[in-house]
């Protein structure tokens, strides 16, 4: 049975393909701002994402005081829902003047870290992966920022997080810096400033595999960043330039 269009609906997604297979049958998810009600949906979700992980380095979980910070304060959760069941979340965490700005990272001047938003934790059901829907969810996310009146959004993703790090791409982030973060995890430090579209045409581009790390970190440290990527035979390669 078709459930209603809730009214908090910001988009309607169609899932066009279920466990990887097309679908014959129509299903339609519902794209809504999380209230704290769904605070044990989203653990519980966080959890089997966790334990399907081939690779437990490149996510780094949310404790549920921190997604409650979110749900309530500090931030807004996206999530899509299907059958009134959540299979997806976006975590959007507006830092402030928290040490977990990365903004601070990044350098910025004093007075624009209130400007900063973050894009956290975002994960997709294995089941209906492969519709777009992180990419989705990140739109909207950008979209509520842009309303919230934040001018630079943020995000850190493991330079193994293929698939996530396709999708900020898509967005327009730039990596800025490449360290470990949470204690012994490598991220990559991106940014977006939501005001202004860049458009990258360098001349001299330089093409690093990912998992070369020195050599990425002393391309940023030349004042480089990177803009794309490109699969290889080994896995994928960073696109750096100015
Ligand atoms: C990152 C993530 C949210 C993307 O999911 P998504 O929005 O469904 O991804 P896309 O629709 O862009 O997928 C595009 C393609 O990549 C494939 N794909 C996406 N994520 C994949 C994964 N983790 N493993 C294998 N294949 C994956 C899709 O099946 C699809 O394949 P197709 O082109 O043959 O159809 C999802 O991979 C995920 O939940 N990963 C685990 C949590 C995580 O790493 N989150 C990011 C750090 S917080």
């Amino acid at each position: 049975m078709m459930m209603k269009t809730p009214q908090n609906c910001i988009e309607v997604v169609t899932i066009q393909k279920y466990q990887n297979i097309p679908n014959k049958n129509k299903i339609t998810g519902y794209m809504i701002v999380l209230d704290d009600s769904y605070l044990s949906s989203i653990m519980t979700l966080q959890e089997m994402i966790v334990e399907d992980l081939k690779d437990s380095n490149i996510f780094q979980s949310d404790s549920a005081e921190f997604i409650q910070r979110c749900l309530k304060t500090h931030g807004k959760i996206i999530g899509i829902i299907v059958k009134d069941r959540l299979i997806a979340f976006r975590v959007i965490y507006f830092p402030g003047h928290f040490d977990d700005n990365l903004g601070i990272e990044l350098a910025f001047p004093e007075k624009i870290l209130s400007q900063v938003a973050h894009l956290e934790t975002v994960v997709v059901h294995p089941d209906y992966r492969g519709n777009s829907l992180a990419l989705k969810m990140n739109y909207q996310a950008l979209n509520v920022m842009k309303t919230l009146k934040y001018h630079h959004a943020c995000v850190t993703v493991s330079p193994k997080n293929f698939y996530n790090l396709r999708i900020v791409f898509q967005l327009g982030f730039i990596i800025k810096k490449l360290k470990i973060k949470y204690g012994d995890k490598l991220r990559y430090i991106l940014h977006k400033n939501l005001e202004e579209e860049l458009s990258f045409n360098p001349k001299d581009s330089i093409v690093i595999p990912s998992t070369d790390i020195e050599a990425q970190q002393n391309a940023l440290q030349q004042g480089l960043v990177g803009y794309k990527m490109h699969q290889t035979k080994e896995g994928f390669a960073i696109v750096f330039g100015q």
